[in-house]
């Protein structure tokens, strides 16, 4: 069994397409910007101050995060509640970009990520997945798509969800967060030398999963 490192921008697909991957291989599904969006919900309940170390330590102590099937889909869970859909809010996105920027941050969640890599069978999504979680892994794809694209994409997502977001709101913080995560000193987002680009801009939502699938299965079959 392989290791699949998927990382790429906000909002353009990564998830839907480590999920399909996942369930074409019979894989898990790890959804690393959950772990940092668990985090961040933390620190919002608590007040923690993110320039003070030590209440970012101390509340990094008291952090417990895991993944349970709910009904069919993967939820996050926070010290045993289910937030997986408080961490999905605006209130959450507009926090997380800076609290995945502190490395206190990144050196809890991180060692986690490895840990469930190394049995390998996991398809993993984030920022950071084929640079430093899994630099060996033997496939990683990071996905692009326009920044319109990306918005539509993501402001229909939160609309379904029933969160009262508008389109400007969506678009300021998808920029910021690109910005924020492309720059940061630990871990930027970046594209890995050996990963494969994949734009789905010009691609239909079907041939886009194809795509990956196909990568896959091409790996597996050497
Ligand atoms: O779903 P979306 O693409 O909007 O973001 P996400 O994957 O849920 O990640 C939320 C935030 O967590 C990102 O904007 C990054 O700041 C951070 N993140 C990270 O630093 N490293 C990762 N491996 C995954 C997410």
């Amino acid at each position: 069994m392989i290791n699949i490192a998927i990382d790429g921008y906000s909002a353009c697909g990564k998830s839907t397409l480590a999920k399909a991957i996942a369930s074409e291989l019979d894989y898990r599904f790890i959804d690393t910007g959950a772990m940092y969006r668990a985090v961040t919900l933390y620190f919002i309940r608590q007040g923690v101050s993110l320039g003070v170390a030590d209440e970012v330590a101390k509340s990094l102590g008291e952090i417990d995060i895991d993944f349970a099937n709910v009904e069919g889909r993967n939820h996050t869970f926070l010290n045993g509640e289910d937030v997986e859909d408080e961490i999905r809010g605006m209130a959450v996105g507009q926090m997380v970009s800076p609290v995945a920027a502190i490395s206190a941050v990144r050196r809890y969640i991180v060692p986690q990520q490895k840990k469930m890599g190394l049995k390998g069978g996991v398809v993993m999504d984030g920022r950071d997945i084929g640079t430093v979680v899994f630099p060996n892994a033997e496939l990683k794809i990071f996905v692009t798509a326009d920044m319109d694209i990306r918005v539509k994409r993501r402001l229909s997502e939160l609309l379904e969800q029933g969160k009262q977001v508008t389109e400007a709101e969506v678009r300021a913080n998808l920029l910021e967060r690109d910005h924020i995560d492309s720059t940061r000193a630990d871990s930027p987002l970046k594209q890995a030398e050996d990963a494969i680009l994949l734009d789905n801009s010009k691609l239909s939502f079907q041939e886009f999963i194809d795509r990956g699938i196909a990568l896959a299965k091409e790996k597996l079959n050497g």
